[in-house]
C-alpha cells in the first residue's frame, strides 16, 4: 500500500466496492433485509450487503450483525463456530460474544483485551420473518423499515418465501416488480394471459417514502388452469406501495374480499447481485399447503429473473432520456425520478 492509500483507508467501507462511492454512502443509510429469521441461530451465518461481508449470530436473545472479518487478521467469522460463549475464529481462536466483543485471546489468556479486538457491529432488527440491517443508521434510532400491510392482522396467514438471488442490480429487479405491462409476455405460464396485453391508464401519487399506484385491470392472479374460479368480468385491483430505494409491497384484491400482500424487498449484495426477500400474507386459502404458495410465487420470480438478468445496460438509467418510455411505464418513470431526486447517480449504479 502506498502512503496515500494508507491515509485514505477507511475501515467503514468495503474492501472491494462495486458501487460509486457517492451512491454507496446514500444507500448505506437505508435498511435492507439480510437473512431469513428462521436461518439465524447461535452459529455464524455469512452474507453480504452493499459489498460489505456480514456475519450474523445470536447470543441468548441478542442478535449480533457484524462485519465478517476478524479484527486480528481478517479471516471471516462465518468460517468459525459458536462454542456457547461466542463465535471462535478459525485462525487463532479469538472469540466474539455479546455485542461482538472479543472475550478471549488464546495466545495471551491473561492479557487485558483491547477494544481494538471488538467486531464492528451494525443496527439490526427482526421484522416480517426477516433480519433487517443498516450499515450507517444509528443503533438507537427507530429503524426506517417499509410497512407490510396486514402483517399484524390475525385474519391473515403469514408466509416467508425462500430467497431468490438475481444476478442484476436491485433497481432493475424492483422495477420489474412494479411493471404492469409484462404480465402477458413474461407470465403466461403462471397467471398472465397472452391475449390480454393492453394496459389501462393509472396514476402514481408521491408519498413520504416513495409513491403508490392503484392499477385496475382484468388480469387475474389465480394460477392459470383454475379457470379464474368463475370470476369472468372481475376487475382486479393491484395496489403498489413503493418504499425507496428497493422495496415495494403489492396488495392484490381478489374476488370475495380476499387479499394477498407480497413484499418485494430487493437487498443489494453488490451492484450486480441482489437477494430477493418476499414475505407474503393472505386472508384466503389458509388451509392449503404453504409449499404450494411458495412454489407458485417462486415460479413467477424465476420468470422475472431471466428477464431482469438480461437487461442492458445493467445499471438503472435515472436520466429518462437514455431509454424509451410509454404511458404504461408511469410507475417506473416515477421511480427513476424520485431516485434521482434523492441524489442517486444518473447511471445508477454504473
Ligand atoms: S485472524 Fe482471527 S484470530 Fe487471528
Ligand atoms: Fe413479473
Amino acid at each position: 500500500m502506498t502512503s496515500k492509500a494508507i491515509a485514505t483507508f477507511n475501515p467503514d467501507l468495503p474492501v472491494h466496492m462495486t458501487f460509486e462511492k457517492h451512491d454507496w454512502h446514500l444507500l448505506a443509510e437505508y435498511w435492507y433485509p439480510i437473512a431469513l429469521a428462521r436461518d439465524i441461530t447461535e452459529q455464524p451465518y455469512g452474507t453480504m450487503l452493499l459489498d460489505m461481508p456480514l456475519v450474523i449470530y445470536k447470543m441468548g436473545n441478542e442478535l449480533v450483525v457484524a462485519k465478517d472479518a476478524c479484527p486480528h487478521r481478517g479471516v471471516p467469522l462465518s468460517l468459525g463456530k459458536n462454542d456457547g460463549l461466542g463465535v471462535v475464529c478459525r485462525y487463532h481462536g479469538l472469540r466474539f460474544g455479546e455485542h461482538g466483543h472479543c472475550n478471549r485471546i488464546p495466545a495471551h489468556p491473561d492479557h487485558k483485551i483491547s477494544p481494538r479486538f471488538n467486531l464492528q457491529t451494525y443496527a439490526a432488527v427482526e421484522r416480517y420473518g426477516l433480519i433487517w440491517c443498516s450499515l450507517t443508521a444509528p443503533k438507537e434510532a427507530e429503524p426506517n423499515i417499509p410497512i407490510m400491510p396486514n402483517w399484524e392482522n390475525i385474519e391473515f396467514q403469514k408466509l416467508v418465501c425462500p430467497t431468490v438471488d438475481f444476478q442484476c442490480f436491485a433497481g432493475r429487479q424492483l422495477e420489474g416488480f412494479i411493471d404492469v405491462a409484462h404480465f402477458a409476455w413474461v407470465h403466461p405460464e403462471t397467471f398472465g394471459d397472452p391475449e390480454n396485453t393492453e394496459v389501462p391508464d393509472y396514476k402514481t401519487i408521491e408519498t413520504a417514502t416513495g409513491f403508490h399506484a392503484d392499477y385496475w385491470s382484468s388480469v387475474g392472479r389465480y394460477p392459470i388452469g383454475l379457470e379464474q374460479r368463475g370470476q369472468e368480468g372481475f376487475q382486479w385491483l393491484r395496489h403498489f406501495e413503493i418504499h425507496l430505494p428497493f422495496t415495494a409491497t403489492l396488495t392484490i384484491h381478489f374476488p370475495n374480499d380476499s387479499k394477498q400482500v407480497i413484499m418485494n424487498a430487493a437487498s443489494p449484495m453488490t451492484a450486480r447481485s441482489t437477494r430477493l426477500f418476499a414475505p407474503i400474507c393472505r386472508n384466503y386459502d389458509k388451509d392449503l399447503p404453504i409449499e404450494d404458495a411458495y412454489d407458485f410465487n417462486l415460479k413467477i420470480f424465476e420468470e422475472d429473473r431471466l428477464v431482469s438478468e438480461s437487461q442492458k445496460p445493467e445499471y438503472l438509467p435515472l436520466d429518462l432520456s437514455i431509454e424509451a418510455h410509454f404511458p404504461a411505464d408511469r410507475s417506473s418513470s416515477m421511480y427513476r425520478k424520485l431516485l434521482r431526486k434523492k441524489g442517486f447517480s444518473p447511471l445508477f449504479a454504473a
